[in-house]
C-alpha cells in the first residue's frame, strides 16, 4: 500500500500532515455518471420536457399524465362494466339476495354516499348529534326501512310537514302535550294526555297509538329515538313552530332532496299497477314520464345507495 501511494500524483496540499492525493475517480462511478447523462438525453427526447411559453415540448412518446389517468380509468371501467350492466337490469330486492352483486353495490357506494349524502347524514349514515338530520343506521324510520321504501325516499326526496301550533293551543295545553310526548317515550303516558293529543288532532298524523305514520313521515313519539331532540324545550319548539311550516319563521326545516323524479314516478306507477292487479310492463312510459326527467343521480346509483343504506344495520 505504501508503495502504491507513492506512485500516485499528489496535489501538493498538506493539512495537519495529511497529504491530498490526486487519484482518478473509480471507473464504475465515472460510467454511471456518463450513463445518467445519456438517460437525461433519452428522457428529454421521449417525454415532455422543455417548458415553452404556453406549453412544453411534447416528447416522441406523446405521454401525458392525463392520458395515463384515462388509460387507468378505462381499465377500471372495463372491469366494472359487466357488474354495472347486470345491476342496471336488477331490482333492489334481487340485489339483496345476490351476495356477489350486493358486495359490488356496497363497495361502489361508499364514494357515492360520501359525495352526495354524508354532508347531511354523516359518514356512515350517522349524523352529528343535534345536526337535525335523521340517523340512517338505527331501526327508526320516518318513511319506512324496507328496501323499496328506502329507494323511494332517495328517488323522490322527503319533506315532512307539521303545522305550527303556537296559535292553535293554549299555553297549558302546550305544557300538557310536551309532558305527553315525554311520557310516551318512557311508557308513562296518562289517559288525560292521550285525550288531549287526540282532541287536538295530533293523532291525524302521528297515529292513534302515536307511533307515527310512514306515509307522512311523522315521527314515532313513543320511542326514545328522537327525530329532533328529546329535550323538553326542543319538543315544545316543534309543537309551537311545526316542521316545514312556511308561515312560521322559527319552524324546523327538514328537506331531503329528490335525486331522481323520474325514478320516483316509475316506482310509484309500478307499485300502483301491481296494487291494482295490472301488468306494470304494459305501462306506456313514454307518455307517463313526460316532464319528469330531472335526475341528479342515475337509477343504478340510487339502487346502489338504497342497498348501501339498507345494510347500515337499520334496514327492515
Ligand atoms: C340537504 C341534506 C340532505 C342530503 C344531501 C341528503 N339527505 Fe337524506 N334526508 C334529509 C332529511 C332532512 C331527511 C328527513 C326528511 C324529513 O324529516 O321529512 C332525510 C331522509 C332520508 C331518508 C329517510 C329516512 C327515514 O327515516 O325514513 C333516507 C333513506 C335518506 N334520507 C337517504 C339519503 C341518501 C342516500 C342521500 C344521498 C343520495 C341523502 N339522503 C342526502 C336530508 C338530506
Ligand atoms: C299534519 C301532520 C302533523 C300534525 C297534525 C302533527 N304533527 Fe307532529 N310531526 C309531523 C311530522 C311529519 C313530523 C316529523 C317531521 C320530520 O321529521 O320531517 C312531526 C314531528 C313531531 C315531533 C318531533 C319528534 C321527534 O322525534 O323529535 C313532535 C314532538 C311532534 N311532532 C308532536 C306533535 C304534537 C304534540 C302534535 C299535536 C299538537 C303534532 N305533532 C301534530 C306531523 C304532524
Amino acid at each position: 500500500m505504501a508503495d502504491n501511494k507513492a506512485q500516485v500524483k499528489d496535489t501538493g496540499h498538506v493539512w495537519d500532515g495529511i497529504k491530498e492525493l490526486d487519484n482518478p475517480c473509480p471507473r464504475w462511478w465515472l460510467n454511471s455518471l456518463w450513463l445518467s447523462g445519456l438517460l437525461v438525453v433519452v428522457y428529454f427526447i421521449l417525454y415532455p420536457s422543455l417548458p415553452l411559453i404556453n406549453d412544453s415540448t411534447k416528447g416522441l412518446l406523446g405521454w401525458t399524465q392525463i392520458n395515463e389517468y384515462k388509460a387507468d380509468l378505462a381499465e377500471v371501467e372495463k372491469i366494472r362494466k359487466p357488474f354495472e350492466d347486470k345491476l342496471a337490469a336488477m331490482s333492489v330486492n334481487e340485489i339483496l339476495t345476490d351476495q356477489k352483486m350486493l358486495n359490488y353495490a356496497i363497495g361502489s357506494s361508499k364514494v357515492l354516499f360520501g359525495d352526495n349524502c354524508a354532508a347531511c347524514h354523516g359518514t356512515g349514515g350517522a349524523p352529528a348529534e343535534g345536526a337535525g338530520y335523521p340517523n340512517l343506521t338505527d331501526d327508526d324510520w320516518l318513511y319506512g326501512g324496507s328496501i323499496n321504501e328506502i329507494q323511494m325516499s332517495i328517488a323522490k326526496g322527503r319533506t315532512g310537514s307539521m303545522p305550527a301550533h303556537a296559535k292553535l293551543l293554549k299555553a297549558e295545553e302546550v305544557d300538557q302535550l310536551v309532558k305527553f310526548v315525554v311520557n310516551s317515550s318512557n311508557g308513562t303516558a296518562t289517559e288525560a294526555g292521550k285525550a288531549l293529543y287526540t282532541s287536538k288532532g295530533c293523532f291525524a298524523c302521528h297515529g292513534a297509538d302515536a307511533k307515527g305514520v310512514k306515509m307522512m313521515g311523522s315521527a314515532n313519539l313513543t320511542d326514545r329515538i328522537w327525530r329532533f331532540s328529546g329535550d323538553e324545550e326542543q319538543i315544545r319548539h316543534t309543537i309551537l313552530h311545526g316542521v316545514n311550516d312556511g308561515t312560521d319563521t322559527e319552524t324546523r326545516v327538514a328537506v331531503m332532496p329528490a335525486w331522481s323524479e323520474r325514478l320516483a314516478v316509475i316506482l310509484q306507477l309500478t307499485a300502483d299497477a301491481i296494487a291494482d292487479d295490472e301488468d306494470p310492463t304494459e305501462i306506456d312510459w313514454e307518455d307517463e314520464l313526460e316532464g319528469d326527467e330531472s335526475e341528479r343521480l342515475t337509477e343504478t346509483e340510487i339502487k346502489k345507495l338504497a342497498v348501501y343504506v339498507h345494510q347500515f344495520g337499520g334496514g327492515q
